[in-house]
């Protein structure tokens, strides 16, 4: 069995993003727990175009991403509260996985997926955590039993080596990168998005 492939996506394009951060802190524990990580940041995210329904045309970049998460055993999707929900950024990324619907293994289908909410109030982390959830079992995909939700005004979230500061908060890290992990093992059987080799 090859090391699972945990793909995250997310962030602000804010330098020191903090919802970019713990998605990059919940990808290291998941490379802890044996798993091969890629992040496509909030810069990457950036750089996608509006999805438009009626355009078939794909840049190189919405093909490297859709391309991505076709052959990833689990995600890590992680957004601001803008407005008590997704921000447009992250929303657009998931839009644009529409690209799924028609593979063998549609949209999220037995993908465990790990959710990461930086909001300003804690209102807004509870809020947007949940519509994330909504968004990903909408797209058939597994959200873990454990999201990570932050107030960013709540204190320091990382201290000056860039480490995640409150051990609460790095101890949930931690729990959803081994929830994600696990749940891509048991779930890797032969991906038909994947093919032989
Ligand atoms: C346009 C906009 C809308 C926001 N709306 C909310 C909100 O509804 N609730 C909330 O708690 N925080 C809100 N915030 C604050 C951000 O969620 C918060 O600062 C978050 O930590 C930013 O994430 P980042 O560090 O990854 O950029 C908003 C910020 C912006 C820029």
């Amino acid at each position: 069995m090859s090391k699972p492939l945990i793909l995250g996506f997310g962030g602000t394009t804010r330098a020191g993003s903090s919802s970019e951060k713990l998605v990059r802190a919940v990808l290291s524990n998941c490379e802890k727990e044996g798993a091969r990580t890629r992040l496509f940041d909030g810069a990457f995210l950036a750089r996608l175009p509006l999805f438009a329904p009626e355009n078939p045309e794909r840049t190189a970049e919405q093909r490297e991403f859709v391309e991505a998460v076709r052959r990833c055993d689990g995600l890590v999707i992680g957004t601001p509260a803008y407005h008590a929900g997704v921000s447009g950024l992250v929303k657009n990324a998931l839009d644009l996985l529409e690209d799924l619907r028609g593979d063998a293994r549609v949209y999220f289908d037995d993908l465990p997926v790990g959710l990461v909410v930086s909001a300003a109030g804690w209102q807004g982390t509870g809020i947007t955590l949940s519509a994330l959830r909504d968004m990903v079992h909408a797209m058939r995909g597994w959200p873990t039993p454990i999201g990570v939700s932050v107030n960013s005004l709540a204190g320091p979230l990382f201290d000056a080596d860039g480490a995640v500061a409150d051990p609460q908060l790095d101890a949930s890290i931690a729990a959803q990168a081994k929830q994600i992990v696990r749940f891509a093992a048991a779930f890797q059987q032969p991906n038909e998005n994947r093919g032989a080799a």
